[in-house]
């Protein structure tokens, strides 16, 4: 049988004790009848096995068999399939299950972030958690592949923002500045949000209005304010600059402060992005972290193709960190 994993062989470690003192008892029981033993061994082995098995598919420990018809291997149970499914599935919106592969994967790409304390696979799994928390919660949806959203929200706390401004450049449903303002908070900074989104009924990429949102829902600031306050952010510490990122008053509105933290996920295109990082350069603190969402994404070359020319001036304030998933990362001189 293979090794169960870490966090899996901890969970169990009650159940393996309590399962090995009863073993310790039928020994003692039986005394010398070596044959007894023998065969009490063996069934408190089986028991074992159908515990360990029932457990790992987070059913109640003792269904074995003569228990429900896929107790042997409860993920093909349709059941536990359509719970996982409805709980972390791809219905209007992509797909929160966890390839445990990629997540090793993704803790690999944060740790060459600069990761000294080794904490990288555990917020991965805590910004995993968060995410399906805050989307399952919230009306619409997070929007990217699993990877890399939980790769953006895992980063910040090991990349510890200098300061708790937090901007974010495309806010859609607000769902993701839900998670973010959590992130913050695990770095120990306190905070302010500031978002700038047209909040058009549908995302408008350079301009136009893309389709109908896989979630099915128009975009509103009632919603997006409802998902803040879902996700449990305080309405005192926002702000909702509403208009595009290049609308003077808009940037006048947003460019009181410094900020610690800003997210571009606004206009993908490659003027939108350089616009952006123009602006940038201007209201960010010294070491602030700044995300470039959906760099290297094939289905917005415009992200990397304006931030590898920006960088590549090197007049500017904003140096690479790294890259996690399809997200950049770029710090503040
Ligand atoms: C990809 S979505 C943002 C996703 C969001 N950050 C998330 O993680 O769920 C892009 C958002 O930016 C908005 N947008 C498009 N162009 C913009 C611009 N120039 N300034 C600000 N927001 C813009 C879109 O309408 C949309 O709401």
């Amino acid at each position: 049988m293979a090794k169960p994993p870490l966090l899996l062989r901890q969970a169990l470690r009650p159940v393996l004790r309590a399962l090995d003192s009863r073993i310790d008892r039928r020994i003692r029981h039986t005394g010398g009848e070596r044959g007894r033993t023998v065969a009490e061994l063996r069934r408190a082995v089986e028991e074992l096995r159908a515990e360990v098995s029932a457990l790992r598919s987070g059913g109640a420990p003792g269904v074995g068999p003569g228990g429900p018809p896929n107790a042997a291997d409860p993920a093909a149970d349709p059941v536990v399939r359509a719970t996982v499914e409805a709980i972390f599935g791809p219905e209007g919106r992509r797909d929160r299950r966890v390839d445990p592969d990629r997540m090793r994967m993704l803790a690999a790409e944060l740790a060459d972030l600069g990761d000294p304390r080794g904490v990288a696979p555990r917020e991965v799994v805590i910004a995993h958690r968060t995410l399906v928390e805050v989307e399952n919660r919230g009306v619409g949806r997070v929007a990217g592949s699993t990877p890399n959203i939980v790769g953006k929200l895992a980063a910040v706390p090991l990349l510890r923002p200098p300061n708790g401004e937090i901007l974010e450049i495309g806010c859609l449903y607000g769902l993701f500045a839900g998670a973010l303002v959590r992130q913050v908070l695990r770095s120990g900074n306190d905070y302010r949000l500031t978002l700038v989104d047209p909040v058009a009924p549908r995302q408008l990429q350079g301009g136009r209005e893309l389709r109908e949102d896989a979630s099915g829902v128009p975009i509103t600031e009632a919603l997006v304010r409802s998902n803040l306050a879902l996700a449990g952010v305080d309405p005192d510490r926002t702000r909702l600059c509403r208009g595009l990122s290049g609308d003077p008053e808009v940037r006048t509105a947003a460019s009181d402060r410094s900020y610690g933290l800003i997210v571009v996920d606004g206009d993908h295109t490659a003027e939108g992005v350089a616009a952006d990082l123009e602006w940038v350069e201007t209201i960010t603190a010294p070491g602030a972290v700044v995300v470039l969402d959906d760099y290297g994404a094939r289905q917005w070359p415009g992200v990397q193709e304006a931030t590898d020319r920006h960088l590549k001036r090197g007049d500017g304030r904003l140096e690479w960190v790294g890259r996690v998933a399809t997200s950049a990362f770029l710090r503040a001189r």
